[in-house]
């Protein structure tokens, strides 16, 4: 024993050993009154679906579409797995449109070991009535961005290809971005290799694209993601709301804690994913900090890190400015609330 820790205590964020103080965010923040138009660009996904229901609950945000991308599973897979959670949460007119297979180059990699071959563990949710859009996830995006009488906000929760490739085919729609809240990376250890966080490790070319970008963003890491867990108790709170969205959540939520549990121990599960989109809803939910992230490409054991530089004499040194606010601190009894109001308030 050391540091006070017992056996099998997990410390569940990597402390930086230079600690970079919490500064006021710069993500926009929807209201009841002016709600915030937001895409989710995702890989539903256990967590991802939490996440959509979450943009769906809350008045603040107006979900304006879903797009895909193959990340935790086959694109097919997360494609159906969107129409038929919207149908589930009450609203499948939002759009959903089908988005890139793999990453810009290299391999394809999965996270089906963790959200089961069809992304959603062993749910099997009823068929949708409706069908994905025909012009295919970036046209989507770029047509909602074009029309839109607001600047639209993006989360981006699973591999950035999508938004690398609008921002290649459409450069001038990215003024039109209000703010990306992205789930990915990590200042510290990652989860699919010791350097890197899946999402970012299943495209890391488009990672650095989007990073590169100018938009204004926020990336929610692990370091602040897995502060945001569920445990077996919070899957049963989520239930006794009686909404079937609620216990589809929860079948979702004990899935996940089966498989992290499997591959990385413990009995909880971090739901990444609606991190992001809660920090657009939800004022003081989430502490961020003002960092430059760069992401590594290389084809070495770094590949898909994000190198995250919050020292402002060592970003001086190197000519960096910052081009992130990162999320560093979340309270996880209030975000368990959050989730638990929100899918009690779907059908
Ligand atoms: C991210 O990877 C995916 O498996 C999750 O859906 C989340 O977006 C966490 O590393
Ligand atoms: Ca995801």
């Amino acid at each position: 024993m050391a540091f006070g820790l017992t056996e099998g205590d997990r410390i569940v964020a990597s402390p930086t050993f230079f600690p970079v103080p919490a500064v006021v965010r710069s993500a926009p923040l929807g209201t009841v009154e002016r709600p915030l138009p937001l895409i989710i660009d995702s890989d539903p996904g256990l967590d991802d679906a939490l996440a959509i229901g979450l943009a769906i609950a809350r008045p603040e945000l107006d979900l304006l579409a879903v797009t895909t991308v193959g990340g935790n599973a086959d694109v097919r897979h997360c494609t159906e797995n969107a129409l038929r959670l919207l149908e589930v949460y009450g609203r499948p007119d939002i759009p959903v449109a089908e988005g890139a297979a793999g990453p810009l180059t290299g391999e394809v990699v999965r996270a089906t070991a963790i959200h089961g071959e069809g992304g959603i563990g062993r749910t099997v949710l009823p068929p949708s009535t409706a069908a994905p859009r025909p012009e295919g996830a970036v046209e989507l995006i770029a047509r909602l961005l074009r029309e839109a009488s607001l600047p639209v906000a993006i989360a981006p929760i699973g591999p950035l290809t999508n938004i690398a490739l609008l921002l290649r085919l459409h450069p001038g729609l990215a003024e039109r971005i209000a703010h990306l809240s992205i789930m990915g990376g990590s200042i510290g250890e990652g989860n699919t290799t010791i350097s890197a966080e899946f999402n970012i490790y299943a495209d890391p070319e488009a990672a650095e694209i989007v990073f590169r970008s100018g938009i204004p963003m926020t990336m929610m890491g692990l370091d602040v993601t897995h502060m945001a867990t569920l445990d077996a108790a919070a899957a049963a709170r989520l239930r006794a709301t009686g909404t079937a969205s609620a216990a589809i959540a929860a079948e979702l939520v004990e899935f996940a804690i089966e498989r992290v549990g499997q591959w990385y121990g413990g009995t909880t599960t971090a739901i990444h994913d609606a991190v992001a989109v809660a920090h657009l809803a939800i004022e003081d939910l989430v502490a961020v900090a003002r960092y430059n992230v760069r992401v590594d490409t290389t084809d070495g054991p770094a590949r898909g890190r994000t190198v995250c530089e919050g020292l402002a004499h060592r970003m001086r040194r190197q000519g960096l400015e910052p081009n992130a606010d990162v999320g560093i601190r979340i309270e996880r009894e209030r975000f368990e609330g959050i989730l638990v109001d929100a899918f009690g308030r779907l059908p």
